[in-house]
Order: C-alpha cells, then structure tokens, then sequence
C-alpha cells in the first residue's frame, strides 16, 4: 500500500516564549519534526508534506539535507482540517494518508504501523487514547454499539459528551482521495471558528466507514509539546525509553534516569554505564567496555575490555581494546588509541595516534603525535605542537621513555628506545637508545636568606 504522511507543523508555539519555530526545539538533540519525520520514514511513506506557518523558512532550512521533503504554506491557521487541506495539491501519489504532528514527536512507528495494518488500502483509522483527565481533547463520540461516530471539541461539546475520557490524538489514516473530499465539504461553524479535521470522522461515518480504532501502549505517544516543561517531559520519557532498549539489550546502567542519548549508540555484550553520562553522534562500545561517572563521549568508538573511569570527555576519538582512560582525561578530535594505553588525569591528546601499550598518566598535552608502541610519557610532558603560526608533528618511537615535565617542540622526532631527561626543552631529534637531556648543571652555594627589615 502506498502510503502518504502530512506532517501539521503551522502552529505559532507561543507558549514556547521562544524567537525558534516550535518544531525545531530538540529531544536528543534533535528537532521535534525531525523525530516525527523519521518516524514517517520507518513506516515506509512514499510521499512526506510538511504544513509550515510560523517561521516556516527556519524550519526548512533545518531539513535542507532531506531534499525529498515537500513543503507547503499554511499562512493562516484557519484550523487542522485547513491545514491537511492546503497539503492535498502536493500530495499525488499515495493511497492512504496518515496524518501526525510535528509537536509529537514520541509516536512510535510500531504504533502507527498497527493502525495502518488495521485500516488497510481503504478504510479509516484513528488512534485515540483514554486519559484520566480528558481536558482540552477532543472527545471520541462513540455509538450504543461502540462504533465511533463523530469527534466533539472540548469547546463544542456537552456536559455528557464532555465526560467521555476516550480522546482524539489527532493522529488518523485515511484514503486520500476520500479525505481531500471531506475536507473540501468542512465548515467552520463552531466554537472556535475552524476548520476541523475531527469533523472528517463524522462524514466518513456517514458515507458508511467502519472507524478502525488504535490506541497507544503508552499515552506519551500521543503527547505534544506546548511548552518548555512538557518539552522536558517528553525528552524524559524519550531517554527512558532509550535506556530500557539499552538494558532490555544486555547493557547494564547504574541509573537509567541519569543516561541522555543524544544520537546512536551500538554496543557488544556486557558493557557497564555508570551514572550521568552523556552519549553523543555516533557512539560504538565493543564488548565488555565500562564507563565511569560523568563521562561525555560524542562520536567515539570503543573497543572491547576498555575502561573510560569517571569524569572523561572524549570526542570524535578511538579508544583500542583494553585500554584504559582518565579519571579527568580528554581525547579531542583524532585522538586514537591503537589499545592496552593508559590515559591518566589531566592528560588532553589532540590529534595523535598512541600505540600499543603505551601510557601517558598524567597531566599532558599530546598534540599532533604520533606515538609508538610501549612508550612512557612521564608527567607533565607537553608536545609544543604551535608556534604561533602553524602546527607541527612530533614523533615519539617505540619504547622511548620521556621523563616528567619534558617539552617536546615539534616538528622534532625521539629514536627507538631513546630516554628524555626530566625537564628538558627538546628541540633537536634525540637518537635511538641514548640518554638526551638538556638541563642546567646543578649548583649549590652557601648564602643568606634575607630577613624582615623592621
Ligand atoms: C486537536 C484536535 C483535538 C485533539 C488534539 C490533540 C482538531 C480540531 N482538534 O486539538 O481533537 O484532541 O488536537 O492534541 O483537530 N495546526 C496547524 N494549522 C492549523 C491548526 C493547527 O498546522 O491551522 C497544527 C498545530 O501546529 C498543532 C496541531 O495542528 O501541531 C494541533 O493543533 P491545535 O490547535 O493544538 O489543536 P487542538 O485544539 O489541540
Ligand atoms: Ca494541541
């Protein structure tokens, strides 16, 4: 069946207080239409229209990458029913069409796609929720046999009807060519003056449709986001979500409430998240990897047995098997770790490769460098990769030993095997299997300390 989305996205979003269009406000990270947008994608939908209104060129250059996209002007909101209305002319190939929102974002495909089985190439679907406090919804009307008749607006209906706690999500499924009918046959005699697409369900009815109806498993699925707490709730109960496929898949989490995904992460078997870390981009964890306390890691691979101890901040960067980083360790952009390194605290390492087995414990600058296998870089050792103008690369070989608080100013190369003096300025390439050092000799002379002048 080929199936066509309209995404309703006009809303003004006042109760954002905000100078961004609502639908570009994030959970993890990401635009709320652009949750709504994949959604559409799963579900396979051959045709996306995006109901824009309120800063409407902002959001389409939010999704420039996504050229397939159609985008069309609601630019009054003259109500729901308006808004798929101005969609109909750009939409032209599917059979069926699924309406959603792009302020709710949570909506499973699951969810949708067991609507869309159940209303098929020609029938009418809706999906509805039962909320203890039904304020505000619309309410599903349904008659002594329980077939659904019609949709009432909180503003328009009875006190009978306002009883009913079976509500609208707005969500619904139905064949395009009939709904662009029902639409075109809409008034906006009611309460609020608009044109309602809940009033679509009544005519359908009439024409003798058999309302197909889905709920939900969960009702944050049909949650839309008005301001910045149901912002906050929603991206609560989308993490939730995250960390229970995380540990539904064998990954252990000290504290699920305290985990934010904001991209993908992968992972082998056995691997441990301790509390308050913040998964970024693309994220790969090998087998048996554990993550300490407060780590930040975005757009990093990991391999299997490693060990990122608390407190860590490693971005666009690979970390080798059984290697083990921090406590208070950052890897920046190109920071590889070949594996079995040992990154201690307070050690930053930029753009450089260390190999096998190899250790920089603690508080370094590695810039630029490549590091050999079986090396140790004592504490406090910089690479003075800039001068001013330009970077330059440093070359450490296997098995050197660079003594603390050395200075390595690149572009400068250290032999197989070489040791480096504690305290040295290294300027000129140290040679294979010697001792290099540059220091001043060492004086003692017998002298005064001054004293207090009174
Ligand atoms: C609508 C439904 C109601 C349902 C509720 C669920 C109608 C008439 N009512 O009510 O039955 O219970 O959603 O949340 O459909 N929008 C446009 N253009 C417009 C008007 C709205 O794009 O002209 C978009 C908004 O951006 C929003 C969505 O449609 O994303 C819903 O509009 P809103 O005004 O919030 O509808 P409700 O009154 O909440
Ligand atoms: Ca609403």
């Amino acid at each position: 069946m080929r199936l066509g989305v309209v995404i309703l996205a006009a809303g003004q979003g006042t109760r954002m207080k905000s100078d961004l269009p609502k639908v570009l406000h994030r959970i993890a990270g990401r635009p709320l239409l652009g949750h709504v947008v994949d959604c559409a994608r799963a579900l396979a939908a051959v045709e996306i229209v995006v109901v824009y209104g309120h800063g409407g060129e902002r959001v389409r250059e939010a999704f420039a990458d996504q050229p397939d996209l159609r985008w069309v002007e609601q630019a009054e909101q003259l109500g729901t029913g308006h808004a798929v209305q101005q969609a109909m002319p750009a939409l032209r190939e599917s059979e069926q069409l699924l309406v959603l929102y792009g302020d709710v974002p949570l909506t499973r495909p699951e969810t949708l796609q067991d609507l869309i089985t159940a209303t098929g190439h020609s029938g009418f679907g809706l999906l509805t929720v039962t909320l203890p406090d039904p304020t505000g919804y619309g309410r599903i009307v349904r008659n002594a046999g329980g077939c659904v008749q019609r949709i009432v607006e909180q503003k328009d209906a009875t006190a009978e009807e306002l009883a009913i706690d079976e509500v609208n999500t707005g969500i619904l499924c139905a064949p395009r060519e009939r709904l662009a009918g029902w639409l075109g046959g809409l008034s906006n005699s009611n309460a609020q003056g608009e044109y309602y697409l809940t009033d679509v369900i009544g005519m359908a009815v009439a024409d003798g449709f058999d309302i197909q109806v889905r709920q939900p498993a969960a009702a944050v699925e049909a949650e839309g986001v008005n301001n910045r707490v149901q912002l906050a709730a929603l991206e609560r109960a989308h993490q939730r979500r995250v960390a229970e496929r995380l540990m539904t898949a064998g990954v252990t989490l000290r504290d699920p409430a305290r985990l934010d995904v904001r991209g993908r992460i992968e992972h082998g078997r056995d691997c441990e998240i301790d509390v308050n870390v913040l998964i970024e981009g693309e994220v790969r964890l090998g087998d048996r990897v554990r993550i300490g306390a407060n780590c930040v890691l975005r757009d990093v691979e990991i391999g299997d047995d490693v060990e990122i101890l608390d407190n860590c901040v490693l971005e666009q960067a690979k970390v080798g098997s059984a290697s083990k980083v921090g406590p208070f360790a950052r890897l920046r952009p190109g920071a590889e770790l070949i594996g079995g390194a040992h990154i201690g605290n307070f050690v930053e390492i930029k753009k450089s490769v260390v190999g096998r087995g190899s250790k920089v414990n603690h508080l370094s600058y590695i810039g630029d460098t490549e590091i050999g296998a079986g090396v140790n870089i004592g504490a406090g050792t910089i690479t003075c990769n800039y001068d001013g103008a330009n970077k330059h690369k440093t070359i450490i070989s296997d098995h050197a030993f660079i003594g603390s608080n050395t200075a390595l100013v690149a572009p400068v190369t250290v032999g197989v095997n070489a040791t480096i003096g504690a305290g040295s300025v290294i300027g000129k390439d140290a040679p294979d299997d010697k001792l290099t050092l540059t220091r001043a000799k060492q004086v003692s002379i017998s002298w005064q300390r001054p004293t207090n002048k009174k």
